[in-house]
């Protein structure tokens, strides 16, 4: 049977250069090392430039995906989805910025907003456009600036973010079946949810039709944990029932990097092991719709994620939305 999917050809992610310790934030907000990194475990985050914005961070991951996979972004691309809360300007989206900045005059590109979710909501709306026949080849972009939208005065929040950007090059492969490298390979589905009931329990207090303000990060840390580890437990059994497959099958989970715990509880909810988890909020803190594609990006670039892996990424965030993306890599 020939079935047309997406195949990741490509990845990429870009870093701001200043790192920032958690003793460093410790000078400005009541914390210690010591809270945060067994809380969170998050050692350190990186910081964007003044004049850095998220168009340029997500510029640079989308030339390095759009290098790795040798795709040509002014002949070769059909859409650019990226995935920001933290977006340049109200309009146009960030997208569009790093369309022109790409050289790409083709096409469409555009924004998808669903926080921490928003890689693996932008994903699913770009496999869809593939596999509809729409699309041929685009690129996903995780981008955040959250170091914008953060209270530097509220201890419980402003320790546990970070900036940057990844990307991925999607592009449409025939055929389900067949032998050799790559057979199989691709998407296999992405599961999205949303329950728009918990509010409340993480939020940024202004936007353009309420304060008329970017407002800043709120949320009820426990209550979200609680949520967080059985909704990415449910989501991620959802998709491997989906193809009759069990977390014995995962090569890797590349899950949103939030927090340690949350990464542990869900690994451990699963019964995938530790050494089949990939892991970098240590070093990155949570960057938002910017962290599996980092996670992938650097699993891929030091050769842990190989043809034929099975791929399990999940992410939840503000809504809540939350969702999984099964890829055979
Ligand atoms: N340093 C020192 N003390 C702190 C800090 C800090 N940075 N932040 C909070 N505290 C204090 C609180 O003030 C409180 O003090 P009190 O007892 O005197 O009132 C105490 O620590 C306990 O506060 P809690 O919020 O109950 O601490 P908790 O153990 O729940 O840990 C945390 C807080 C780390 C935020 C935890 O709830 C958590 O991991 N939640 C998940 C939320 C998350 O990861 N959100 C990311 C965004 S959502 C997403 O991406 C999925």
């Amino acid at each position: 049977m020939s079935l047309r999917r997406s195949r990741i050809i490509g990845c990429g992610s870009y870093l701001p250069e200043r790192v920032v310790t958690n003793a460093e934030l410790g000078a400005s907000v009541d914390t210690t090392d010591d809270w945060v990194v067994q809380r969170t475990g998050i050692r350190e985050r990186r910081i964007a430039a003044k004049d850095q914005r998220c168009a340029d961070l997500a510029r640079e991951a989308a030339r390095a995906a759009l290098a790795s996979a040798g795709v040509d972004p002014a002949t070769g691309l059909d859409f650019i989805v990226l995935a920001t809360t933290t977006p340049d300007n109200t309009f146009p989206a960030t997208a569009a910025r790093v369309q022109a900045a790409l050289g790409m005059t083709r096409g469409m590109a555009f924004d998808v907003q669903s926080v921490c979710s928003g890689f693996i909501f932008a994903l699913s709306v770009a496999d869809n456009f593939i596999r509809t026949g729409q699309c041929r080849t685009g690129v996903v972009i995780g981008a955040e600036v959250y170091s914008r939208i953060l209270d530097w005065e509220d201890r419980g929040t402003c320790v546990l973010f970070g900036d940057g950007a990844g990307a991925v090059v999607l592009s449409a492969v025939e055929g389900e079946n067949g032998s050799g490298t790559g057979a199989g390979a691709g998407i296999l589905s992405t599961h999205l949810h949303s329950d728009g009931r918990h509010y409340d329990l993480l939020y940024v207090d202004g936007g353009v039709s309420t304060t008329g303000t970017a407002g800043h990060v709120r949320m009820n840390g426990r209550e979200v944990f609680k949520h967080a580890v059985t909704n990415l437990s449910g989501v991620a059994e959802e998709a491997l029932a989906a193809h009759g497959l069990t977390p014995a099958d995962i090569s890797w989970l590349v899950p949103h990097q939030a927090n340690k715990r949350i990464i542990d509880g869900v690994a451990r909810k699963l019964g995938v092991p530790a050494e089949r988890v990939v892991v970098t909020v240590d070093r990155h803190a949570n960057t938002s719709a910017a962290s599996i594609p980092l996670a992938l990006d650097e699993a891929v670039g030091d050769g842990r994620i190989k043809a034929g892996d099975l791929v399990l990424m999940e992410a939840i965030g503000g809504g809540f939305s939350w969702g999984a993306a099964l890829v055979r890599w």
